[in-house]
């Protein structure tokens, strides 16, 4: 069964951009000149995804007016013949079919996609987390259903991380598909580059509990159990109901694959990491390169 319909989970407080957050939802932040949301709308539909459902939370209702159409500024962009921006405008509420579900409470990452499930359905999908962007072509979406089309089996972006960061992060414990132990059993994947079965997974270990600096990057593609799993999954890590916990749960009863994603990894969730995000996009942009390189050869702030 193709992978048809992404998560992305919105629903969070950005305390990491307070005070910005307090009036502008995180996942609407610019890189450059579009909104790191669509950034990942983009992937997933490059992706194959039809359907895109957003968890937001009461107060972030700016997400859902950014992917309606906008009659009023379209005519007067119309009017104007100005017919550049007018594509880009109604280019962001054409990119996919997108949908709406509240998460009341903030209750972790794991119960915000459980807040979905009504909208999934019994099918399998990918969860999207906004503030990991990822600059590759194909996107990591399109290399993610890639493997799920020849595995059936949930698969998670991982990257390996400096040690020191680990506890950030969702870590996995895993083995190479090309080890000889697995090689027999998995004789059609072991050419597949990057990928590992996961044994176990952990949420936030302190360094000296990590099984690996393998760490979970935002991008996940879930079999419909793990739904079951979410709801039986207690507070863990930070006190919330974590996907990590969920997805060890699903371990007892199905296959699970770490991938080691191509691309250039963003943490657009804090400031530092949003900034090197636009600056790169913009260098990489042939209408902003020029402008932007002759702009750092004009800092001189020791
Ligand atoms: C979440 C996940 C974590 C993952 C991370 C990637 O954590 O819980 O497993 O490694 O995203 O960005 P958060 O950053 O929301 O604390």
């Amino acid at each position: 069964m193709p992978v048809k319909k992404a998560v992305i989970p919105a629903a969070g407080l950005g305390t990491r951009f307070l005070p910005v957050t307090k009036s502008v939802p995180k996942e609407l932040l610019p890189i450059l000149d579009r909104p790191m949301l669509q950034y990942v709308v983009e992937e997933a539909a490059e992706g194959g995804i039809e359907e895109v459902i957003i968890v937001t939370a009461p107060g972030k209702e700016g997400i859902a007016s950014y992917f309606q159409p906008s009659p009023a500024l379209e005519r007067r962009l119309t009017e104007n013949g100005e017919k550049g921006l007018l594509d880009k405008v109604l280019h962001a509420s054409r990119i996919a079919r997108v949908s709406f579900v509240i998460q009341e409470e903030a209750l972790g990452l794991g119960h915000a996609v459980l807040t979905a499930r009504e909208a999934v359905g019994d099918e399998p999908f990918v969860v999207i987390l906004p503030d990991d962007i990822v600059h590759h072509t194909p996107g990591v979406v399109a290399q993610m259903t890639a493997i799920f089309d020849r595995t059936q089996a949930g698969v998670v972006a991982v990257e390996p991380m400096p040690w020191e960061t680990v506890h950030n992060y969702g870590v996995v414990d895993a083995v190479p598909v090309s080890h000889p132990d697995l090689a027999a059993s998995h004789p059609a994947l072991v050419e597949e580059r990057g990928l590992h079965q996961i044994r176990g997974l952990v949420e936030k270990p302190p360094r000296e509990e990590a099984p690996s600096n393998l760490s979970i990057v935002g991008r996940y593609i879930l079999p419909p159990e793990v739904f079951d799993c979410l709801e039986r999954t207690p507070p863990g890590a930070k006190g919330e109901i974590q996907l990590t916990d969920a997805m060890l749960m699903l371990l007892e009863s199905a296959k699970l694959y770490a991938y080691e994603f191509q691309g250039i990894r963003y943490d657009g969730g804090q400031p530092l990491g949003l900034l090197r995000a636009s600056l790169e996009y913009a260098l990489r942009r042939d209408d902003t390169r020029a402008a932007v390189r002759e702009m750092l050869r004009g800092i001189h702030i020791e």
